[in-house]
This record gives C-alpha cells, structure tokens and sequence, in this order.
C-alpha cells in the first residue's frame, strides 16, 4: 500500500512559489464538468492526492527523530511542508500531498497558500502590524477602529456589535466569563456605576470573598469543549486528559442531548431528551451550590464528538438563561466563519433574542468576542487587559478572508458542497452497514460526521488513500474541510472512504 498514485502527482504545487505562480481562476466562467458541478475557485491545486511512500516516508521519519531531541513529537500526526502546500491539499518532506479535511483542526479557512492572502501579507499595513506590534489597549493604531469596522466587525452575528479582541480560543472564552462574572457582581453591588467597598478591595488581594468572588459560577455541557486554559478548562468536559491534575472551580456541568439517528427515526425520542436537558440546565441555574451567571454552549459539540442539538433546543437553552437572568454565551471556535454553511453556526436557530456573547477563533484566525450590551464592556478600564489583547496583523488577515468569503461565496458554496456531500455519505452508509453510523450533519454545510468501530485505524488508513481526517470523541470521524472545499474533493474524498473500509 505504500506507493498509491492518484490522478495525477503533485506537479503544479511542488513547483509553487509566492507571488507569480497562483493564478485565482475568474471562477464562474469556467464550464462545469458532469461530475464536478461547479469551476474550480483557484488553477494553483493539484488535480487529487499523491501518495508516494508511507507516512510518515523517511524523510519525515528523519525530521521526526531531529525534531523529538528538543520538543515533543508524541501528538504530531503528519510533518509537513507548508511550502509546497496549496488550497485544500497539505504536503509532507516525502511528497505525499493528501486532501485535507482536517485542515488544523478546523482553522484554515480559504486554503494553504491562498494568493489573496499572500497579498494581503505583503501589503505595507500587515508588515506594519507585524513588526511594530501594539499593546492595543494602551496603544492602538489609530486606524485600529477602521480595521475592525471593515473586518472583524463586518461580520458580526446580529445583534452584537462589539468585541473584545483575543489570542485564541481558550483565551476568548476565558475573557468572555471574566465579562460576565464583572457584569453579574456589578448587578449585585447595584449598578454598572456603584464603587467597590474596602472590604472587596482588601479581600481580592487574598483571593476570598467578597472581593475573589467564590459564589458565580460557569454551567457547560457534559461531552463539550472550551478550551485548555485554566478557567476555560473548568468547562470543558471532553476527555480526562486535558483535565488531570490540573485545579479546577466547582462549576456544574448540565447533560448535552446525545441525539440518535437516523433524526427522521427518533423525533419523539430526541424531543424527550433535549426536553430533559433543559429541565436539568434550568435545576441547576436555580439550585446549584455555586450558582452559574453565565452558560457556555457549542452549536455542534466539536471535540467531545461531533454532537448536534436541535434549533428548538437552543431557543429553549435562551429562553430559560434569559427567565434566570443568566448569560448565554455561545462558543463559535469551530463551528464559525461558514462550515455550517451559514457563517455564524447560531444562525440556524432563529432565535428570538441574540446570545449575550459569541466566541470566534480558528478559521478567523484572530480570536475574541462578540457582544451587544454595553454592560458587559467592565465598568473600569483595565479590569480586562493585557498586553497585546490580540493582533491587528491577524486581524487584517481576517479582513482578507472575509473579503475572499464574499468574493467566491464561499458560505453559500459550503452549503451547496455539504449538501452534495451528505447525500454521497448517505449512499456509502448504506451500502457498507456499521462502517458511517450516526451520520450527522445534514443541512450543516460541510461540518459533518460519522461513527466508525475502527476508528482510529480508520483515520491512519486514510493518509494511505490520499485523504487527511480527524476524529473527534470516543468514535467519531470528523469532516472539517475548508470553505473552498467543493464538488470534486467531496467525490474524492468519498472515493477514498469506500477504499478505507473495503481494506478492512
Ligand atoms: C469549541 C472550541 N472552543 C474552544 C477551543 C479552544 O481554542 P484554542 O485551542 O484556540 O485555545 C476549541 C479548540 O479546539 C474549540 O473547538
């Protein structure tokens, strides 16, 4: 197996080089094909995977034993040449170039080595924000409120329009609860104008109460995840692992609704089980120990396995935070910027009242928060700083992804491909029972997923077949392809599934 060649090898992308090889198709003149149905957004990707020697080959493997004297390889899973990388494929030392839909982790947006981005990364104003990098609380650019309006801002989910930029997504999540704790302390002492006492003042500096507050707390679901920092870790529930050892705040943890599938087959089910999810967040906002000011919710558990809840279930989930005067705040780390084929994940549930605060990262590639009230920006400066507080160079990177997100329609093309997508899935589910179960994701745009019995064995036999996956959970295989994924990578990569589990 170890020397599968398909379609064609690496070729154009092995000789890229910036600036003069990337040609951007003018996308829709091109006449579509029977099999692909839409033109190619960039003529720079190889026409499909190459796979030339194991992975890792012997170059990797000699780059794998250096790289392991000084940092630990142990979570590495492919090494790789970014040079040679391009759109939607990912390139290794041995030139092996693989169809990624894993994509790090759901982060690259609009492809390796997107020409778009590489002239926005040479422009004088990325290069100025690089190298005289701002502590933007202290010392924005003047032009900082500019950037934000065309970028960051352009798309903000409605009814927010605010941000409170960050570095990543731990850390977006993290300033989001300080937001809503200083919100609900400044509730009880009265008002967003009421002066702290000398006994809060006094008492912060030994981490008690009244001034440390003891007594707020943040509820998250069983299976979700927020990421690895400190309070952030107190909420996510995904695995033992990022948690062990690590001090953790006795914040409640609410059940998340497993649903079973096929949907069509278990409504009455999954109603009755997203219907005692709610009782049970609301039992706890009214009666936990450390009562929660705040609940952190995925749109689609991301991590803790690919999980999905109906849009009913989280306007019940905004209804009851909003009876109980508590905090919705909804983690778009991975669902945002169209893989849902909407660009905001949350836009598939019509909620009657926004989320009090809306978390970005990954595909972003800057990070933050979005919020609408006024009273969750604190009521003194300085109560949510620090010294970058985010990155104006990797907030014009995101003006740009935006700008290419509008040009190439790009969430509008993510619905339209994981449409397509799921309907092959479907297909393949039922001509090879028990290898994609709980197939899910329909209607989702490309954010789909399946449950395989092998599946870690799944995920390394797909390098062997030209694709790149991950999982996510206990069994999941998760798709995270990027938002230029189209008609062609989703035959492809449907291709390569069925030759995985015929080779079992
Ligand atoms: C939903 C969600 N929230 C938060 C995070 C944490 O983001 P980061 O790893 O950038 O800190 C992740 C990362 O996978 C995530 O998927």
């Amino acid at each position: 197996m170890a020397s599968r060649v398909f379609r064609s090898s690496l070729g154009l992308a092995s000789r890229l080089r910036p600036a003069a090889s990337f040609v951007p198709c003018q996308t829709r003149a091109f006449a579509a094909s029977s099999r692909n149905m839409s033109a190619p957004f960039y003529s720079f990707e190889p026409e499909g995977p190459t796979v030339k020697t194991d992975i890792p080959g012997p170059r990797a493997k000699a780059a794998i034993a250096e790289l392991d004297q000084v940092f630990d390889t142990r979570s590495l899973n492919m090494l790789v040449d970014y040079q040679k990388s391009s759109g939607n494929y990912i390139a290794d030392p041995d030139g092996n170039v693989l169809l990624d839909v894993y994509a790090q982790i759901a982060s690259i947006p609009i492809g390796y080595n997107n020409p778009t981005l590489l002239k926005a990364a040479r422009s004088d104003d990325m290069i100025n924000g690089l190298i005289n990098r701002p502590a933007l609380g202290n010392f924005p650019p003047e032009d900082w409120a500019s950037v934000l309006k065309t970028g960051i801002l352009k798309v903000a989910p409605k009814g927010l329009d605010q941000v409170f930029t960050a570095m990543a997504g731990s850390d977006a999540n993290e300033t989001a609860y300080k937001a809503a704790f200083m919100w609900r302390r400044q509730q009880d002492r009265g008002g967003h104008h009421v002066e702290f006492t000398e006994e809060e003042l006094a008492s912060s500096m030994r981490n008690e109460a009244p001034g440390a507050s003891q007594s707020l707390s943040i509820l998250s679901f069983k299976t979700g995840f927020h990421g690895r920092l400190f309070g952030s870790l107190s909420t996510t529930r995904s695995k033992p692992i990022h948690k062990l050892d690590i001090p953790a705040f006795d914040w409640p943890q609410a059940t998340f609704p497993l649903l079973k599938y096929p949907l069509e087959e278990h409504a009455a089910e999954n109603a009755a089980a997203e219907q005692a999810a709610l009782q049970e967040v609301e039992h706890l906002l009214t009666t936990y120990r450390v009562p929660p000011c705040a609940v952190i919710v995925e749109p689609i558990q991301s991590e803790g396995g690919d999980n999905h809840a109906s849009a009913a279930f989280f306007r019940g989930l905004r209804e009851v935070t909003r009876k109980h005067n508590v905090l919705l705040i909804v983690d778009e780390v991975q669902t945002g910027v169209g893989a849902t084929g909407r660009f905001w994940a949350h836009e598939h549930w019509d909620l009657p009242h926004p989320p009090d605060m809306v978390t970005f990262s990954k595909k972003a590639q800057t990070a933050g928060y979005y919020f609408g009230n006024p009273e969750l920006r604190p009521n003194k400066p300085y109560r949510q700083f620090n010294t970058w507080m985010g990155d104006p160079a990797r907030a014009l990177l995101f003006r740009a992804i935006i700008q290419e997100i509008e040009r190439l329609d790009l969430v509008a093309n993510t619905a339209r491909v994981g449409d397509y997508l799921y309907g092959k899935l479907e297909a393949l589910a039922k001509q090879y029972p028990g290898q994609f179960d709980n197939l899910r994701g329909k209607g989702m745009g490309t954010f789909i997923a399946f449950d395989n019995p092998r599946r870690d064995e799944f995920l390394l036999r797909a390098k062997k077949f030209g694709v790149n996956i991950g999982g996510s959970g206990q069994s999941a295989v998760r798709l995270r392809p990027m938002l230029i994924f189209q008609e062609k990578h989703a035959d492809l990569l449907v291709e390569a599934l069925e030759k995985i589990v015929k080779s079992f």
